[in-house]
């Protein structure tokens, strides 16, 4: 460790790498007009599910190339409506990685299923599909691939599965919005794509959450759903389905269709910086970007990945590497702390009412990608960051550097 350059971290009081700060997210006045609009209007509610709601639905189904859109409160309730929609029965199993979001098999079990956890791969943290089918059982019902990050999946393979074993696909595209596999929108290529509106994402209402399909039985189903089991055509009290009210209000939508019309130009620059940073951090040793190259012909960057390896950068912990990297300005974080299997919710078994069956165990559940991806690995650049200019690209390699040099 050199002692002088040690001290000039920022972590130790020296001057930061990055003064820039990034904000998130981006608005402007039209942005307020049209909420204020809705204000003014006085129709905050969505109790039809039309109005700015199925206005917002339509343009988003058309930008993803897909026929419905059911707009909802969240990318958790999204992907749940898919499932259940799907027609999943209590103790049915649904694949799922565990390097994700809590959400990802957490609604699993709010739909009464049990996940079954599948390694990602080690150059993309993606769902390894080459580890799929020795995990299918008679009982198998759905695989939850998700595009991690923005980069997507291996959707030909995943696809080419599901249709072997009759699996229904979500398509778990939180991260997603505007992303592309082989020049096909995210979440359009599985039987529903389920997104998340929630303050961090690339598309962003606060909260809210949307399934794409091209299926019209499982879109008229999701509708239902959303809105307390009601169909069309039915009255007001009248009521056919174990739905819940998880509607949007038009404030959300107004804003939601407002930051639709930047998503493209945004998804294409964090792409390009992605590219950009990609050629700047190859060459450092101990420093391995997330491979392109498995279909991603957009990739969002929700997320800029790297690998990190500590025995290139004199044995300094991932946790320390990342405290360091922060304090030089770039928003960057460790990312999860251990597989999604590995939290009390599946350890302790705190299934509460959820009809999970009593054999179900995690405690003998190891997907060693996953874990050394949280414990050793995975260093994140915030999507906000990667909207930066080639410039601070520049200075988050610096900042990489300089933290090299000091260790
Ligand atoms: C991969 C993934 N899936 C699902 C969700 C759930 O979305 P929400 O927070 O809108 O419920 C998230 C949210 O962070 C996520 O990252």
């Amino acid at each position: 460790m050199n002692i002088t350059m040690k001290n000039d971290l920022a972590v130790n009081g020296g001057t930061k790498t990055v003064t820039k700060s990034f904000t998130w997210p981006v608005f402007d006045e039209s942005d307020v007009q049209a909420v204020t609009q809705v204000a003014q209007s006085g129709q905050w509610g969505n109790p039809d599910c039309g109005g700015l709601v199925e206005k917002f639905e339509k343009e988003f189904a058309t930008y993803c190339g897909s026929k419905y859109a059911i707009a909802c409160v969240n990318g958790s309730v999204s992907l749940r409506l898919a499932l259940i929609a799907s027609g999943v029965r209590p103790g049915d199993e649904v694949i799922v990685p565990p390097y994700s979001f809590i959400a990802t098999a957490s609604t699993v079990i709010e739909a009464n299923c049990v996940p079954v956890f599948v390694d990602i791969e080690p150059d993309t943290y993606n769902l390894d599909p080459s580890k799929i089918e020795a995990a299918i059982t008679s009982r198998t019902r759905a695989i939850i691939p998700v595009h991690f990050a923005g980069q997507a999946c291996d959707m030909d393979r995943i696809m080419e599965i599901a249709k072997k074993h009759n699996l229904f696909v979500v398509e778990d595209a939180a991260h997603g919005h505007g992303g592309e596999y082989k020049g096909k929108k995210l979440g359009s290529i599985g039987h529903a794509g389920s997104f998340s509106f929630q303050s961090s994402k690339n598309l962003n209402s606060g909260e809210g959450g949307l399934v794409i399909t091209n299926d019209e039985t499982l879109y008229n189903l999701m509708n239902s759903l959303r809105n307390v089991g009601r169909v069309k055509g039915g009255q007001w009290y009248e009521h056919h389905y174990a739905g819940c009210n998880y509607r949007i209000t038009q404030f959300q939508a107004a804003l939601l269709s407002r930051q639709l019309t930047r998503l493209e130009a945004q998804t294409k620059l964090r792409d390009e910086n992605g590219k950009y940073l990609n050629t700047l951090l190859e060459p450092i040793e101990g420093i391995t970007p997330l491979t392109r190259g498995h279909g991603e012909t957009l990739h969002t960057y929700h997320l800029y990945i790297f690998k990190y390896d500590k025995t290139k950068f004199n044995g300094l912990p991932k946790k320390e590497f990342s405290e360091m990297l922060a304090a030089e300005g770039v928003p960057s974080f460790m990312g999860y702390p251990k597989p999604i299997y590995e939290q009390p919710l599946f350890q302790k078994k705190n299934f509460m009412c959820y009809a999970i069956p009593d054999y179900v165990d995690y405690s003998d559940v190891h997907c060693p990608v996953a874990e050394h991806a949280c414990y050793e690995e995975a260093i994140w650049i915030l999507q906000h960051a990667m909207l930066g200019t080639k410039e601070d690209m520049n200075q988050f390699v610096e900042a990489i550097k300089k933290i090299k040099r000091a260790v």
